[in-house]
């Protein structure tokens, strides 16, 4: 714990955005991490490379992929993240999320450092086909129902924001908040990179300025802690700079095969499987710093897990209210 608040000012990671497998039951147009066959590690591997990760200060796992639910061992996984203790917050598109899988993540969750967030874009089957390639919503919004039958993994509901869906945000807010769940989202990362995909069908474009005016109404609705990152969506959307990305500073992400990458778009690096983070890590950040600055300085994403940290941290307040959140 005391490593991770001091991570937190010395510029060393406290997230980790870990795909635990690159396999998926869906087809989404905007992902490209399902056309991936990547190896993954196993279940051995994972519990010695988050050992060390759990040294280095890492604070919050962001367990996803692919899909974390279709690795038939997500579980022991999750059980050994929980007891090195880590906070793991298991991102998932729901399919799988069904009462036998809530009763095991809840018979977990003795720390209470369990939570589940689900994605979700939209309320209507037509488009949830066409953004997610399969016709699960009423499987997924029936699992989001049962989701909010279990306090103590406190559930929420992400979405991605779209030319199609952006017109929906209230609705997905206002249905999620009655079920007692805590609503995210962000906008559609419109490139072809390592983890993204690009579907022209999806892209804001002509639609910016009205999403724009969307995510400004929910703004005020949203929890305090989320407003500077909604703050800096907007700003990103509009253009604006808004300086350096969260990636080797207050994130980075492990493939399914334990490699080390800044962010989800960046290839992999290094291999956590051969090389101990802890001795590794300055020579790593230095050696990556030059390309990491250059790619945010013409700020191709915005996502969640390499901005929400930073648009927290540098604003005062809001940072002293971080720091609280990660000791809790
Ligand atoms: C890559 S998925 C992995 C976890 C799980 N399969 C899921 O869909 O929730 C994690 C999140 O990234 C979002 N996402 C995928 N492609 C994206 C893109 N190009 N831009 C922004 N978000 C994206 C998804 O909608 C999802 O909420
Ligand atoms: S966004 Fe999630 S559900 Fe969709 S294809 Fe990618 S990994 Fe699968
Ligand atoms: S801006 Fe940052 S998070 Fe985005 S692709 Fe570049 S390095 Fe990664």
């Amino acid at each position: 714990m005391l490593r991770s608040v001091l991570n937190m000012f010395t510029g060393r990671p406290t997230l980790c955005v870990f795909d635990l497998t690159t396999r998926c039951n869906s087809r989404c147009s905007m992902c490209s991490i399902w056309k991936r066959r990547e190896k993954e590690m196993t279940f051995d591997e994972i519990d010695r490379v988050f050992s060390d990760l759990r040294r280095f200060g890492i604070h919050t796992i962001f367990l996803q992929g692919g899909e974390p639910l279709v690795r038939k061992d997500v579980y022991e996984v999750i059980k050994t993240l929980d007891k090195k203790g880590f906070r793991t917050v298991v991102l998932t598109n729901g399919i799988l999320l069904n009462e036998k899988a809530l009763e095991r993540l809840d018979n977990l969750n003795s720390s209470g450092r369990i939570s589940v967030t689900v994605s979700l874009d939209t309320l209507d089957r037509k488009k949830y086909l066409k953004i997610r390639g399969v016709d699960k919503l009423d499987t997924v919004m029936k699992n989001i129902k049962l989701l909010s039958g279990y306090p103590g993994l406190r559930g929420g509901v992400h979405a991605t924001i779209t030319s199609i869906n952006y017109m929906e945000l209230e609705d997905i807010h206002n249905l999620v908040s009655k079920l007692g769940l805590e609503f995210t989202f962000n906008t559609y990362n419109d490139i072809k990179n390592y983890a993204s995909s690009s579907d022209r069908n999806l892209h804001l474009g002509r639609k910016m300025d009205a999403a724009i005016k969307e995510m400004e109404k929910l703004k005020k609705k949203m929890p305090l802690i989320y407003r500077p990152f909604i703050d800096d969506n907007i700003r990103y959307l509009r253009g604006e700079n808004i300086g350096q990305c969260d990636a080797f500073e207050n994130s980075f992400r492990v493939t399914s095969e334990g490699m080390l990458s800044p962010c989800l778009e960046f290839p992999p690096v290094y291999d956590l499987k051969k090389h101990d983070i802890n001795r590794n890590w300055k020579e790593w950040k230095d050696k990556m710093q030059c390309a990491i600055r250059r790619c945010y300085t013409r700020t191709p994403c915005f996502y969640g897990c390499t901005r929400g940290t930073g648009s927290v941290k540098k604003r005062p307040t809001f940072a002293f209210l971080g720091m609280m959140h990660t000791i809790k």
